[in-house]
């Protein structure tokens, strides 16, 4: 894809991605295929997602089939809650590359903020980086509080925070302070998990340029100079949502997208976190201090 973006240790990361969350194996290794047939760039999974070897298997057959080098893709994955802690990291990663068929990752990120824990990770992510098994190192889902707390601590800044962000979701102060810290937002379900497509305002915005909604909130994502990663197991809309480089949202229009801002995070993950309570987190103040 057309657009790339350099980190703040001068590592070139694309700015569109394919997210394979909530697919199963055959799923995300069709559909890692699919988006580097189609000239995808980047991939992001995560132990969490239990497709770290559907994944691998995938970008194993589409670099052979495109005559491709390990190096031509970006690939990104996350430390599991339950795998937080400095050995356990350490111990754990080693899982992850060999699931993903690779000696290194281009992005390693602490999947969730695990209390008590993370400052721990974040030392075994520096590890990591040094010994030159993740070209560059972040965070994910980190509200303020925890990203100052990070930079107090780390002697390696975190390149990137990978948050949920989209048009209804957009985490104003915690872009405003990633910016300030040279540190990129990279936005989870940009699509809102597919609920804001059917957005009659994006839609009207959608129609001017004779785009898709989806298109729209993806070019936003670029314009606003946020990585973005969205999911399909589609082909068709895999091709689509990449198809995003032959048009521009005026001013008016971003600025009209930036006035639909919410706060509203999604419903699903509140339960999985307080409920299911698979990773120590008390209630939802745990997780969001700000
Ligand atoms: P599917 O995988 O069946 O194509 P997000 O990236 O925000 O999590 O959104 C992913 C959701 O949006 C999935 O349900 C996906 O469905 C759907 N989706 C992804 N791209 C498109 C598109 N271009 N048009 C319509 N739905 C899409």
């Amino acid at each position: 894809l057309e657009s790339t973006v350099t980190l703040n240790n001068g590592v070139q990361m694309p700015q569109v991605g394919l997210g394979v969350w909530k697919v199963n194996n055959t799923g995300a290794s069709q559909s890692v295929q699919w988006a580097i047939k189609h000239g995808y760039k980047a991939i992001d999974t995560a132990k969490q997602y239990d497709n770290e070897k559907g994944v691998g298997l995938g970008l194993k057959k589409a670099l052979a089939d495109n005559n491709m080098k390990r190096e031509d893709i970006f690939l990104t994955t996350k430390i599991f809650n339950g795998d937080q802690g400095y050995d356990s990291t350490l111990e754990q990663f080693k899982g992850q590359l060999k699931r993903l068929q690779t000696d290194y990752v281009d992005l390693l990120l602490i999947h969730w903020p695990v209390d008590g824990t993370y400052l721990e990770t974040w030392r075994a992510l520096e590890k990591i980086y040094h010994d030159g098994y993740a070209r560059a190192i972040g965070i994910s889902n980190f509200d303020i509080t925890k990203m100052k707390d990070i930079l107090l601590n780390a002697s390696v800044k975190p390149a990137v925070n990978q948050m949920e962000f989209n048009p209804l979701c957009q985490e104003e102060d915690i872009k405003a302070f990633c910016d300030k810290h040279n540190i990129y937002l990279e936005a989870w379900s940009p699509l809102g998990g597919g609920a804001v497509l059917g957005d009659t305002r994006l839609k009207k915005i959608a129609d001017k340029y004779n785009k898709s909604v989806a298109q729209v909130i993806l070019r936003w994502d670029l314009q606003r100079g946020i990585i973005t990663i969205p999911k399909s197991v589609h082909e068709a809309r895999i091709i689509q949502n990449a198809d995003i480089y032959d048009f521009e949202l005026d001013d008016k229009d971003v600025a009209e997208i930036n006035g639909f801002d919410e706060d509203k995070r999604s419903i699903w993950y509140g339960g999985f976190f307080w409920h299911g309570n698979p990773d120590g987190y008390k209630d939802e103040v745990d997780v969001w201090d700000d």
